[in-house]
């Protein structure tokens, strides 16, 4: 009889046990389902070793560049500026009209902020940052100017913090490559458009390896339409006027 009970508790043992390491193994199935479908999924991939102007993040095959700090301002105000790059053909390419509302994404020093306000008469410049150092310096440089119609905004890595449709223009000058999360950014800049609004990038010419600037700071016309087009934007067309910069156009739809 004792023995029959020790058989009992033996089996009951084993059974506990395979039930125990059933569920242990199907955890683990389980969560290796969750890896598997978050690395498919996710529209970032980290890699490493990495380039060192990168951060190591990807994204749609492209890695994306380190924030050029505060420290940079002085390049961005650099006097041989006109002469590298003809910022003031950028602008007049732009056509703004004297009522529009410009985002300035990635607005720095305000090098283009202050040079667009006083076009738009009644209308302003959204001059937007993530860095604290560069909205004071953009304050700084709005009280020595004089310009009243350049708003400074605060944004965050993955929202400029400007109100839905609210913007004609969303320009970025040399900026959209450094974006941590593009994605999100995109998106939350579309919101931020009027039907039929423009989202304006000068990049770097990533075709060309004359141009004297760093790899990740580049972009190919390629890879911008593919990024915009990820978000919905619809490419209009390509200025190649610029020295050193595509000038790349797309419109948000009318709805
Ligand atoms: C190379 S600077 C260009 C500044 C300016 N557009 C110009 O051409 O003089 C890039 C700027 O983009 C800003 N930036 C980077 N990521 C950003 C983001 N997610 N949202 C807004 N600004 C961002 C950086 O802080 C930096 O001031």
């Amino acid at each position: 009889m004792k023995k029959i009970s020790k058989l009992f508790v033996c089996l009951g043992l084993i059974l506990l046990v395979s039930i125990l390491s059933m569920t242990a193994i199907s955890a683990d199935v389980d969560k290796a389902n969750i890896v598997a479908s978050l690395g498919s999924d996710s529209i970032y991939q980290y890699k490493t070793p990495h380039s060192s102007d990168g951060i190591g993040k990807f994204y749609m095959g492209r890695e994306i560049a380190q924030v050029m700090g505060h420290q940079g301002a002085g390049w961005l105000e650099r006097p041989s500026r006109e002469a590298e790059e003809s910022p003031s053909k950028l602008i007049s390419e732009l056509e703004l009209k004297p009522t529009d509302i410009v985002a300035d994404i990635g607005a720095g020093t305000g090098y283009f902020s202050f040079k667009i306000a006083p076009l738009l008469t009644s209308g302003k410049v959204l001059a937007v940052d993530i860095q604290p150092k560069m909205i004071e310096i953009l304050e700084l440089l709005k009280q020595e100017k004089k310009i009243s119609n350049v708003e400074t905004v605060l944004g965050s890595v993955s929202n400029p913090n400007l109100p839905e449709s609210s913007v004609d223009l969303a320009l970025m000058v040399d900026a959209y490559h450094e974006f941590d999360y593009p994605r999100e950014m995109m998106q939350n800049i579309v919101k931020a458009l009027k039907p039929n609004g423009r989202v304006v990038l000068a990049e770097y010419k990533g075709e060309d390896p004359f141009i004297a600037i760093k790899k990740l700071h580049k972009m190919t016309q390629k890879q911008v339409k593919k990024e915009m087009e990820a978000v919905g934007l619809t490419w209009q067309q390509t200025k190649q006027n610029l020295p050193q910069q595509h000038l790349m156009f797309f419109q948000k739809s009318s709805q």
